[in-house]
């Protein structure tokens, strides 16, 4: 954080009020947070109302994608025509997909069935079929700014097991949003999340999370759900995170040992569910930025 700004300076948002009237208090807030050694986020992470306005429309496009694949998405598709689809929605609306090129991530979008618990990629050798449950995983960029949600679909008839990972997933993701409020802890959404999955009997992937996300793809903080409420990042009114877990039916351990280098799966190739939603961390609350 910037210390030696002064009172009648302008402030360092960039709303063109001076300090004392814009963002002093908040910052002598979150100074209070810091002295009593809690992580605290930098002025980089808090998007201005401009920034969050372009954020809202990259994730139009994101929410707008995602669903166009719910209405055609179907057993005897391939993956690799969901991505045809999510490459064709998302530059029609004048967006990129975010992942194409990505670190070398080959396609516009992640598809991840059953046993596969994230990164994996659409081909024409893999075929929906009755009974699979996926995970399709988009994110835009528009003007530079970055969209990234994703949900789960099942296809035809599924297990009631399998049905119930998916719906108790998604309802960790609802628990952990309601408790996403200003000058609140990310690990209170964090052990939100974590106690619905272990109360059904179910683990949550330790090493892969959530994400900050906006002016960049990946930013700060890191969001995992293994931390209890009270710690992690202290939040506050502009940053904006991605809620991500994913629920394994059987033990937490990944492997990431395909060839292709990205596909991530469950050691005991027990299915895993995700669903992600983009949060932003509102002056009373929040708000749900993409789905
Ligand atoms: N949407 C994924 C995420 O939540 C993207 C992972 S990067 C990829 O961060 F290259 F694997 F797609
Ligand atoms: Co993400």
């Amino acid at each position: 954080m910037k210390s030696k700004i002064g009172r009648n300076d302008p402030c360092w948002c960039g709303s063109g009020r001076k300090y004392k009237n814009c963002h002093m208090a908040f910052d002598e807030q979150i100074m209070l947070s810091k002295l009593q050694g809690h992580v605290v986020p930098d002025h980089c992470l808090i998007k201005t109302p401009a920034q969050i306005e372009k954020i809202r429309e990259s994730a139009k496009i994101n929410i707008a994608v995602l669903d166009e694949v719910s209405d055609k998405i179907c057993a005897g598709m391939s993956t690799e025509e969901i991505d045809r689809i999510v490459y064709d929605t998302t530059t029609k609306m004048g967006g990129i997909p975010a992942t194409l090129n990505y670190e070398g991530y080959p396609k516009s979008v992640c598809t991840s069935v059953n046993d596969e618990v994230c990164h994996g990629i659409p081909s024409s050798d893999v075929i929906l079929k009755d009974g699979d449950i996926v995970n399709v995983d988009c994110s835009t960029i528009l003007d530079g700014y970055f969209s990234d949600s994703s949900r789960m679909f099942c296809i035809g008839d599924v297990s009631p097991e399998r049905k119930k990972l998916v719906d108790v997933t998604r309802e960790c993701v609802q628990l952990g949003l309601e408790q996403v409020k200003p000058w609140g802890f990310l690990g209170d959404m964090s052990q939100a999340v974590y106690d619905h999955a272990a109360k059904n009997g179910y683990s949550v992937v330790r090493n892969i999370g959530g994400h900050g996300v906006g002016l960049q793809f990946h930013e700060d903080p890191w969001v995992g759900y293994i931390f209890r409420r009270g710690t992690q990042m202290l939040l506050v009114p502009g940053m904006m995170f991605t809620i991500e877990p994913m629920v394994n039916m059987g033990s937490w351990e990944i492997e990431q040992n395909d060839p292709n280098g990205w596909t991530v799966r469950t050691v005991d190739h027990k299915p895993s569910a995700q669903w992600e939603i983009q949060v932003l961390v509102t002056e009373d609350g929040h708000e749900v930025i993409s789905y």
